[in-house]
């Protein structure tokens, strides 16, 4: 092939990366924002669809509170892995809706686990406030990336990948995380192979032990 051919191949898919890394990504907003109108998204609220984008209020309705959210001085309350996950998206906190982003208060007890788990539509980046947590995550050659994050430090979780922490230190962690989504979506792992109804006999064949 003609070096001029070779040159053309490349700028192809060059630019059919770039194509699906644009389409990859939350719309753009058309507006400054969209606050939900309450009425409309409550007639279009189903369990699958909520997240989704929502048609907007009246700006002339629109007030400062819309953009600020007040729940998270606090932490949640601790499941049984000893995990506290706050949630701020367009479904508690209107002023995110169209803006490609969300957020999250993370506490962990001490001991306690994030179990494995993956968001299918945005990279993550935590920021650790308090604590030591043994955090990473695994590509998709199931190479780990991982070591014990300190207060202060920031890690990066790329979309869709796999990522885990534990609490390696003597008080709670807690940290925040940031998501270039406004519903980055979440899929455990424990309970998307064991908790989902998959038949036994492919698990058992699949993970070669018995129930
Ligand atoms: C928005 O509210 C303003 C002020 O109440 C009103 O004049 C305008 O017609 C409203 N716009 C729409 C699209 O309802
Ligand atoms: C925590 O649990 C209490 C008692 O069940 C409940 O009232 C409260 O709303 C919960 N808090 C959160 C953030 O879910």
């Amino acid at each position: 092939m003609s070096t001029q051919k070779n040159l053309w191949l490349l700028l192809s898919i060059f630019s059919l990366n770039l194509a699906i890394i644009t389409l990859a990504s939350d719309p753009d907003p058309v507006q400054d924002f969209c606050i939900p109108n309450p009425i409309l998204a409550s007639m279009i609220k189903t369990h699958h669809t909520f997240h989704t984008i929502l048609p907007c209020k009246n700006s002339s309705e629109v007030i400062t509170n819309d953009f600020i959210f007040s729940n998270m001085k606090t932490s949640g309350n601790f499941s049984e892995t000893g995990l506290a996950v706050m949630p701020a998206n367009p479904t508690n906190f209107p002023g995110l809706n169209t803006l490609g982003m969300s957020f999250a208060r993370t506490d962990i007890e001490i001991g306690g686990i994030n179990p494995p788990h993956f968001h299918p539509r945005a990279t993550e980046l935590i920021h650790v406030i308090q604590g030591k947590v043994y955090s990473g995550f695994v590509d998709s050659n199931n190479k780990v990336f991982a070591r014990i994050l300190e207060q202060g430090e920031v890690m990066v979780f790329p979309r869709g990948l796999v990522h885990f922490m534990m609490n390696v230190g003597d008080e709670v962690v807690t940290l925040f995380g940031s998501f270039n989504s406004q519903n980055p979506g979440l899929q455990k792992i424990p309970s998307a192979v064991f908790g989902s109804g998959i038949d036994e006999e492919l698990l058992q064949k699949a993970f070669g032990i018995e129930f």
